[in-house]
């Protein structure tokens, strides 16, 4: 991949269109700023922090790059006025907003002259983003690792059809780990590329070391999309997993399944390192991961797998 721009590299004055994705305990200031550094666009995820910590990590990544980093607000978290307060506070130039109405916070986030990107799962929604007015669009299989639609739309068949129905920027996500993928991608329509699960297994995420090692070993199968009709995820199955299935399966007690939920489960696994009694977010992908690298390195095997990925003819 050379440096040439496109819609995306242009929208938020960036050398490759590789957005690395915002992800509860694991994106802090470190991976946001070493993404942005090597070119990227490095995201925040707010979702797992209080308003006075995301602030702090802002203000550090700030002085960590001195190239573009974005917000990423997840719309179903509390404290979300108290949050884009800071965005603004803190002169925040770029937001990726998720799971919830694009409508909300666009227009305001936008008259600060901030440009606004927003996650969907499904073409339908698609449409509503750009109705809604914002700068780029991101397309998420259902590959992908944490929150996610219910349709079990793939990233293979989502982005073509996207791409068929809007005429923003459009960022596909869900199931890119490797230069190929990310090409394909490209082929299909995308103007640029959302990693998650890749930019876990880094070096520079916040994550525990256990959690990291343990992305290194799953095997294809080893997540499932739960919760679908409540609040669906993508998770490794391990004890967690069982008990929420359990609860599920048994008459959909959202009482209890709530109560079984929430921020805590998922600090407890991601953050705290417990394998069995945490919930654990990745995409299908981690398959294909194989070793905790640093972030450079993500970067210089993207591009290189990039470029040598061939443009298949018939
Ligand atoms: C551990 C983890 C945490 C995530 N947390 C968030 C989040 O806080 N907000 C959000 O919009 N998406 C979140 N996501 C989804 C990512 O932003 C991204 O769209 C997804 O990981 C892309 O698919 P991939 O994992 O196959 O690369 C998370 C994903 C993972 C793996």
């Amino acid at each position: 991949m050379n440096e040439s721009r496109n819609k995306i590299t242009e929208l938020f004055n960036i050398k490759y269109p590789i957005i690395q994705a915002g992800m509860i305990w694991h994106s802090g200031w470190r991976l946001a700023s070493a993404a942005s550094n090597c070119g990227g666009l490095g995201l925040i995820g707010s979702a797992s922090m209080y308003p006075d910590i995301l602030r702090e990590n802002i203000q550090k990544c700030k002085k960590a790059t001195d190239k573009p980093f974005g917000v990423n607000v997840a719309l179903l978290y509390p404290n979300l006025d108290e949050i884009i307060q800071i965005i603004l506070e803190e002169g925040v130039k770029i937001v990726f907003t998720s799971a919830g109405n694009p409508k909300t916070y666009t227009k305001i986030l936008q008259k600060e002259g901030i440009k606004v990107a927003h996650v969907v799962s499904s073409t339908k929604f698609a449409v509503k983003c750009e109705d809604a007015g914002v700068d780029a669009i991101v397309a998420e299989g259902f590959e992908a690792g944490g929150h996610n639609g219910r349709d079990e739309t793939t990233t293979f068949c989502l982005i073509p059809n996207v791409k068929k129905h809007i005429s923003k920027p459009l960022i596909a996500a869900g199931g890119i780990a490797l230069g190929s993928q990310m090409k394909a991608a490209m082929i299909l329509g995308a103007d640029g590329v959302q990693i998650g699960s890749r930019f876990a297994a880094t070096i520079e995420a916040s994550a525990h070391e256990i959690w990291k090692k343990k992305i290194t070993e799953l095997n294809e199968g080893d997540t499932h999309l739960t919760l679908k009709e409540l609040a669906p995820v993508r998770m490794v199955k391990n004890k967690f997993f069982n008990e929420l299935e359990g609860i599920y399966n048994v008459g959909r007690n959202t009482e209890a399944l709530m109560a079984s939920l929430g921020r805590a489960r998922a600090k407890k696994g991601m953050f705290e390192g417990d394998m069995e009694e945490g919930e654990l977010e990745i995409g299908q992908v981690s398959a294909l991961i194989d070793e905790v690298l640093p972030v450079k390195t993500v970067f210089e095997n993207l591009l290189k797998e990039f470029n040598e990925a061939t443009n298949p003819s018939l």
